[in-house]
Formats: structure tokens, sequence, C-alpha cells
């Protein structure tokens, strides 16, 4: 632990805060986190969590999500501009027009979305309780936003709906090329490829194995094989280091790199607990309707932790 560390740890318990972190964040952020995991078990931990101050360390959408499950908690980021560009590539305009279409239609947004994209939705999900969110729904059509390539990768599995799918993406996950990971097969011939379903379409036909952040780990961590070439942020690269003894782990590209995830420095989060400063705050209409999608999808991806 370092100074900075140390003397977060000590503001934390002065303060009685809770710091969440995302595997996406640096390594000495992700020391200090209270609990760190992928979004959907944060989004699990914000809702029952019991101090009177959370601290997010991740983009935007997840402390907002907090924020509205918890409208009497201050929430905290260590900086209030890391913000998830895919959540903001879905309209509510365009929610609307597709209702206008289709009858029988749940509209479905990963909670990789606004506030107020998600008090348009029926139900929200994550990449790692998606298939068991929307198999559950019993509509017809499925209008999936904002992310193309997981609502793509999902209606794969679901062939019995319809899908509607929007044209969002995430760059650090689509960025990653066929090419680029064929070169690395070339030089890891054994390893195996392991990736997030924000990957593109080729890109997860290529792979071993599909997941989010926390499945991959778990992939890798009771795999036989040794070396793995991970498609998704290579923060996660800290926890695997973390759990597993002589497995080698290789990026495709060096765009694996969350630009937003990054901003959360120790520098950052010290001073938000310093000043209590950098608060999210919903607007309350947004929020009381948006936490209809968000208890939905707790309700229905109960149990599911993949
Ligand atoms: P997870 O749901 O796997 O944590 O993914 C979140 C995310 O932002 C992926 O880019
Ligand atoms: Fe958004 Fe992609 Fe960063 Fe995840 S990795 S927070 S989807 S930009």
């Amino acid at each position: 632990m370092n100074n900075l560390q140390k003397k977060i740890l000590d503001l934390k318990r002065e303060k009685n805060a809770v710091i969440l972190a995302h595997y996406y964040v640096s390594k000495e952020v992700q020391e200090v986190a209270d609990y760190l995991g992928d979004s959907y078990y944060l989004s699990k931990i914000a809702a029952k969590v019991n101090a009177e101050i959370i601290v997010f360390c991740g983009v935007y959408f997840m402390g907002e999500s907090a924020k509205i499950m918890n409208p009497n908690k201050k929430v905290l980021m260590p900086d209030l501009y890391a913000d998830c560009p895919m959540a903001h590539m879905a309209t509510v305009e365009k929610i609307q027009e597709i209702r206008r279409i289709y009858q029988d239609l749940a509209v479905v947004c990963y909670i990789n979305s606004t506030a107020e994209i998600k008090a348009n939705s029926d139900v929200c999900v994550t990449s790692s309780n998606a298939l068991k969110v929307i198999k559950a729904l019993t509509n017809k059509y499925i209008y999936f936003i904002p992310d193309k390539n997981l609502g793509g990768y999902i209606s794969t599995l679901v062939p019995e709906k319809m899908f509607i799918l929007n044209d969002g993406f995430c760059h650090v996950h689509d960025g990653i090329s066929v090419e680029a990971i064929l070169k690395m097969k070339d030089e890891h011939p054994k390893a195996k490829v392991v990736s997030h379903p924000e990957c593109s379409k080729a890109v997860l036909q290529l792979s071993d194995y599909i997941g989010s952040t926390s499945g991959i780990i778990d992939f890798i961590e009771n795999s036989t094989d040794s070396e793995f070439i991970v498609c998704t942020e290579t923060g996660v690269f800290h926890e695997l280091e973390r759990k597993t003894t002589g497995k080698s782990f290789y990026a495709a590209s060096p765009c694996q790199v969350c630009p937003d995830m990054k901003k959360n420095t120790l520098e950052k989060l010290l001073q938000s607990l310093e000043k209590l400063s950098n608060e999210v705050n919903v607007e309350s209409d947004i929020a009381s309707k948006s936490i209809f999608a968000l208890e939905k999808m707790h309700q229905l991806a109960e149990g599911e932790e993949k």
C-alpha cells in the first residue's frame, strides 16, 4: 500500500464510506476497493450496501445506477467526466418509434445507458445476465439498445425471439480486429481466445469462450489451458494475475484500454472523499421511472453470477 492508498482507507473508515470499483480501473484503485467486480456484481452490491456514502470508481452510468437505487445516500465518483460513450448511443425518439411499430415488444437496455434511456426501457441487462433476463421475457420482439454486438450475440442464443438492433458499440471492444488476434495466435499458437460480447461478430466467431468480464476471469481461472488471448479491457489482468499462477495473458490490440475507466485515479478518489465532492445526482422524475428497469433486471436475473 502506498501513502495515498493508506490515506484513502483511513478517510473511508472515518466517513463511513464504501468504495466500489470495476475491473477496468487501474490496479492501484482496485486495491483500495471494498468491492471489485463486473457491472452486474457492482449493481447488486450498490442495491444492498449499508454505508452512508458510496464512492463508485467506474463510469458515469454505474454511479448513476447506484444513485437511482439509493436516493437517500451520497454517491460520489472520483471523476464525474468518466463516461461511457456507448451509453449515449440510443435515443428516446427511436425507442418511441420502435414501440409504435411493434406491439409485442420489450425494450431491453444494456446497463451501459443513460438514466433517461433506462426510464424509457422495460428492463436492463448486463453482459452477465442478458441471456437469462431476455429468455424470461414473454415478448416476441426485443429492441436491444445500445450495443449492436451484445444484442447480436444474444440474438443468436435466443432464436425464438425477433431482435431489433441499434447501432451502438464500444470503441474499446469493437476496435479489436480479427487480424490482430490472428497475429497474436501466430505468436502463441496454443493460446485460447476469450472475448467479451461487446467485441465484433467476426471476433466472437473465432473465440473459444465468450462471456462478461467476470465470466472471462472465471473461465481462465478454471481452465486447464495456460495461455490466453484476452479480448477485453486489460484492467482484468490484475485480477487474473491475483487469481492464477503459471498462466499467461495477452492483449490482442493496444485499443484495449478504456480511457474513461482510467480517469479514476487515486488522487481524484482521495479528493472526492476529503471534500465529499463529485456527487452524482439524478433528476427525480427520471430516477423514479428508471428504477423499474433496474429492479426488473435484478428480479429476473436473481442467482445469475456470470
Ligand atoms: P461487464 O458487464 O462485463 O462488467 O462490462 C461492462 C463494460 O463496460 C464492458 O465494457
Ligand atoms: Fe464503455 Fe467500452 Fe469503456 Fe465499457 S470499456 S465503459 S463499454 S467505453
